[in-house]
């Protein structure tokens, strides 16, 4: 049975081959995005993987269902960058990775948080040229700070429990309370409520036609001024020209992003000769209490081992009898 993976990464190669020792499935790699400009090329195999910025729409799914492509893995949790209903259309099974390791999101988040405030990395340029002053690096202190949490799913609550830790307060907003987390001390507000008392926003739910542009003109104009935004979500949570406005008008004291509207233009390449044609994430890059890493959130040794595994796995039980153990990786 073959595989063929898009949006490949040496580091992709080392773990599923790795992996597939226990599998022995015959894996096929491609570096390019997966989209219309190249589903004509797919030839010869049982079922593709694919990343967060592949393009597995309508029109390259009837493709696929043409060259006898039975399934669709996401190596990945968020799946908004497939047509699920044209999937079942076309008899194709779809399968993601719900949660791999939502400590390695969340850290991340955390991360980003403590950088932003303590100003680690400019700390870290600064002692490299002997320059020892502290001026322009005051932070505050995280203690007894409301920290908003927008989905308490596995990474949110993940990210829950830590902030917990730090002695604050945690508001959160989802479509479901989620009781255990109320039991730590975590209380569920309505969105605009989470939005007007928090210090720290972190967004953790994925990216639906109710979530795109959560953030936005209106909801950036409760929040409390100076706040600090962080999304290692989905870019599309956010309207970037939105925030660049609010970072401008000071609204937003910090953010934070791993994930951006145009990444896939972007992220996961090396573009240090190029010439960058986003002006908007140039304009980002500009403020000085900006920090964009390219999607990085996952990116931990044991995060990667589970994403092969729990992938692999699912490509295999989906293969033999149509249906996954775990539930909530089988998307159709
Ligand atoms: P999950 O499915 O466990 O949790 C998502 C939560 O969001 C659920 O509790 C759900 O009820 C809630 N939610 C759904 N619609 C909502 C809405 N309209 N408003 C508020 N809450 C809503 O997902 P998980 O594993 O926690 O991942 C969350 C997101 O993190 C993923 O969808 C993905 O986009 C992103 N992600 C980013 C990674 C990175 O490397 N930056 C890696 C993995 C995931």
């Amino acid at each position: 049975m073959k595989i063929t993976f898009f949006s490949t990464q040496p580091y992709d190669k080392i773990s599923f081959n790795e992996c597939n020792k226990d599998f022995g499935f015959e894996l096929e790699y491609y570096e390019t995005h997966l989209g219309p400009h190249i589903v004509n090329l797919v030839e010869d195999t049982d079922a593709v993987c694919v990343f967060v910025n592949d393009k597995v729409n309508a029109e390259v799914i009837k493709v696929l269902a043409s060259k006898g492509v039975k399934t669709i893995a996401l190596r990945c949790a968020g799946f908004n960058n497939v047509d699920i209903a044209a999937a079942k259309e076309n008899n194709i099974a779809v399968c993601r990775v719900p949660a791999y390791s939502p400590e390695a999101v969340a850290e991340h988040a955390v991360a980003m948080i403590l950088t932003l405030d303590r100003k680690t990395h400019k700390a870290y340029n600064r002692v490299r040229e002997q320059n020892f002053s502290l001026n322009g690096l005051l932070g505050f202190n995280l203690h007894q700070k409301t920290i908003g949490v927008i989905g308490t799913g596995n990474i949110g609550k993940a990210f829950c429990k830590i902030m917990l830790g730090f002695g604050c307060r945690i508001l959160a907003f989802d479509v479901i309370a989620n009781k255990d987390m109320e039991a730590l001390g975590v209380e569920f507000l309505p969105l605009l409520d989470v939005l007007k008392q928090s210090d720290v926003i972190s967004l953790h739910c994925p990216l639906t036609e109710q979530t795109h542009h959560i953030i936005n003109d209106e909801t950036l104009a409760v929040m409390k001024k100076g706040v600090m935004l962080i999304n290692t979500s989905r870019g599309g949570l956010i309207d970037t020209k939105a925030v660049i406005h609010a970072l401008k008008s000071r609204r937003i004291g910090y953010l934070g992003i791993d994930v951006y509207e145009q990444e896939e233009k972007l992220f996961f390449r090396d573009l240090s000769e190029n010439i960058i044609e986003d002006d908007t994430i140039q304009r980002l890059m500009s403020f000085p209490n900006v920090l964009v890493t390219a999607h990085q959130a996952f990116f931990t040794e044991e995060a990667l081992s589970q994403i092969a595994e729990i992938t692999l796995t699912n490509i295999q039980q989906l293969c033999e009898q149509k249906i996954l153990t775990n539930k909530a990786a089988q998307l159709a």
